[in-house]
This record gives structure tokens, sequence and C-alpha cells, in this order.
């Protein structure tokens, strides 16, 4: 029997040629696996039927985009994630998703092998690798681009030689991989780090510095998800997209950074997120309100591990699912609704309410209705500081008698 490989299938240069490389390479059959997690672009029957004329001998094709808001961004905004306090995860996010359905076609079909387009040199070959690991072990991953010296200039060779149907010349100066948590665009000009951007890598945000008046919207959160904006129900994909446009208008989530990649390089990225980061400036505000003080604080170090178990490729993971319970706990009185500014590139929040609120108006107040009693604060600072008053005290009686 022909062997079938099952191989994650973007519709770009590479991962067209790869459909014949392996072919070739292997004698098996090829499946493509089209997976959309809203990252626009061509619709899904061209990208099914250049598949199918690059020699694949099945095409599938998933909208997956209501599944990746549901299930892989919404537990990254309760988690407040920005890797290095910056990148929400954007690729990090699409990758456990795409190889959940990789692994699934693999079996439906039989196939011994999946592979993917990376490259050696990024995280996302971990991602698939270490994800595969855990969700079917029993299948082999495959790396042409990376493992069996399918370079670019071969791979144009290869598609110009076989007549592909793709477009060669055309391509961007940039690697870009986008889904609807945001965009990330490197390559090209930007590995120089000392050069600022040109206008043309960006494609969620418009230019920030136009002088456009503010918008303000309401989103409204049950148990840190957000459910509705302005007061309209939305779905988490709905919110996204909708906060995409909004604050990207505003040129909101525009970040430019150098990186450290899990396997040792810096990388210069820019990246656009303006609904996710809108997203967590209301999402954490609203925490501040309902969460307590000793939870929030510990899930701060929550928040930074599952960020880096994720960006490290480990979504599938001991640590990472019992990470997710802690944030579902955390998450439980987190309703309410946060008002934000969208203006020159800030998401800014300007007021939030909640009916599970621990801010206490007669205790915060300054004004007539003070319920607090100051009198008890007295003995409590009294102690605080006792420990390092009996401490200082011992360092000058020892530096006295000069020991
Ligand atoms: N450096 C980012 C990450 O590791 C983005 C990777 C984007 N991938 C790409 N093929 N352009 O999450």
């Amino acid at each position: 029997m022909t062997e079938k490989v099952v191989l994650a299938y973007s519709g770009g240069l590479d991962t067209s040629v790869a459909i014949g490389w392996i072919a070739e390479q292997t004698g098996a059959e090829v499946i493509a696996l089209a997976v959309d997690v809203g990252q626009g672009g061509e619709d899904l029957d061209t990208v099914r039927n250049r598949a199918l004329a690059c020699g694949a001998v099945a095409a599938e094709v998933v909208d997956a985009r209501d599944e990746f808001a549901a299930e892989y961004c919404m537990p990254a905004l309760q988690a407040n994630a920005l890797y290095m306090d910056r990148y929400p995860l954007v690729s990090a996010l699409s990758r456990p998703l795409i190889v959940r359905h990789l692994a699934r076609v693999a079996r439906e079909s039989g196939a011994s092998t999946v592979a993917h387009g990376c490259t050696g040199k990024g995280n996302d070959q971990v991602r698939f690798e270490a994800g595969l690991a855990a969700l079917a072990p029993e299948v082999v991953c495959t790396a042409p681009v990376r493992d069996s010296g399918m370079t670019r200039d071969k791979a144009i060779a290869f598609a110009e030689e076989k007549g592909l149907p793709i477009n060669v010349t055309s391509r961007s100066p940039y690697s870009i991989d986008q889904n609807v948590w945001g965009r990330s665009c490197e390559t090209g000009h930007l590995e120089n780090i000392w050069t600022a951007p040109q206008d043309d890598v960006y494609g969620y945000t418009e230019d920030p510095a136009t002088g456009k008046p503010a918008d303000e919207i309401t989103i409204t959160f049950e148990r840190g998800l957000p459910v509705a904006l302005d007061g309209a129900a939305k779905t988490p994909l709905e919110m996204i997209t909708e906060l995409n446009q909004l604050a990207g208008a505003h040129g909101v989530g525009r970040i430019d950074m150098v990186e450290d990649r899990l396997i040792g390089i810096k990388s210069r990225e820019i990246y656009e997120a303006p609904g996710a980061i809108t997203l967590i400036a209301a999402h954490a505000e609203l925490e501040s309100v309902c969460v307590e003080r000793d939870l929030a604080r510990f899930k701060r170090q929550a928040e930074q591990r599952w960020t880096e178990l994720v960006y490290d490729g480990l979504w599938y993971s001991p640590l990472k699912t019992a990470l997710d319970v802690f944030l579902a706990e955390a998450a439980r009185h987190v309703t309410g609704e946060v008002r934000v500014q969208l203006q020159g590139g800030r998401a800014v929040v300007t007021g939030r309410r909640s009916p599970a609120a621990l801010y206490n108006y007669e205790l915060a107040t300054y004004d007539t209705g003070d319920m607090f009693d100051q009198s008890l604060a007295k003995g409590f600072v009294d102690l605080w500081g006792l420990p390092s008053k009996i401490a200082a005290d011992r360092d000058r009686r020892m530096a006295a008698s000069g020991a």
C-alpha cells in the first residue's frame, strides 16, 4: 500500500512545492491540509484547487476560525499572554490548533507521516513537532525545507520545471504569518534592527499618527471572557474581528521588537494585534477590580509561565493543562464592563464597573462616608516593620562592637 503523508498546507510557494517534492522523494501520496485561522487572503477553494493542481491526492480545508478564537485566543486572553511583556503569541497559538487537525487527518486517512514547511531556525518547527509528539506519537513528522534540502532557489526551480500554478515573482520580501489574533512580519529590511519599519510591513493597522478623533467602546466580560461590545452580544471570533477593525483604524497594537526565540536566536519582529492588545488591556483592568490581591499577585507568575510554555511549543503539556485549570478558577469573578478609548496607537481604559468588584467606595474614599477605621493601621504598621527594625538594631549593635 502506498504510504500517505499529510502536509500542513498554506497555499504559498514552499508548501506548494513541498507536495511534489515529498511525493518524488518518498513515493508517498500527499494529502494537503489547509486550516483557516482567520488569516484572510485567498478563499479556501482557491487554496484547495492549488493543492490538487500541485499534485496532492486530496486536499482538506478546515474553517477553524471559531475554534481558534474560542479555544486558543480566549485562554491567551485569560492569561493576559504577552511574551517578553509584548508579543501576544499570535503564531504560537495557531500551531497547536493546526497540529490537532494534522493528527486527526492522519488518523482518518491512515497516514504514517505528517509534514510541515518550517525551516530549522524558528519556533514553529518546535510547536508542530512537540505538539504532534503529544497528540499522535505514532506519527512520524518530516520537514522538507529543514531536512531534505528544499531551499528557496530549489523550490522556485522546481515550481518552474513542473509548471506549478504559483506566482513565484510576486512574493513579498517579508515572511508573514497572520491569523485573527494578529499578524507577524519578519525578514527583508527588518533584519537590520536599526532600520525603521517601512509602511508596507503593516497589514492590520493604520498609521497611529493621523490625528483621528478617538473612538470609545465598552466591552462586557463574563468570567474573564468578552461577551458583548457596546451592549451587543458577540462570539469570541466576532469580538476579535470587530476590535481588529476598530482598534486597527487607530493604529493600536503595533509592536516592533527583538525577540528571544526558543532555539537561541534573537530576531526582529513586527507584530500587529489591535484586537488582542485592546482586549488584554480591558481584561487586565477588570481583573484589577475583581481579583483579590494575593490571587492577582500569584496569577502574574502563572501567566508568565503559561505564556512561556505556549511560546516554547508546549501547549499540550501537563503544566500548561494544570495552569489552565488555575486560570479558569481565577477568572470566576471577572465579570463587568470596561470602557476603552482608542486613539493614537493606544487603547486606554477610562472606566470600569462590576457586580463582583472588590473596590469598596466606603473604604477607599477620603471624603465623608469613610468607613475605614484608621486606628487599626497604627498597630499593623508597627508589627509589619518589626523584623526590619530588629535587624537594623542588631546591625548597629554589631557595628559598635566592631564585629
Ligand atoms: N516569531 C514569532 C513566533 O515564534 C512569529 C513566527 C512567525 N512565523 C512565520 N513563519 N513568519 O511566534
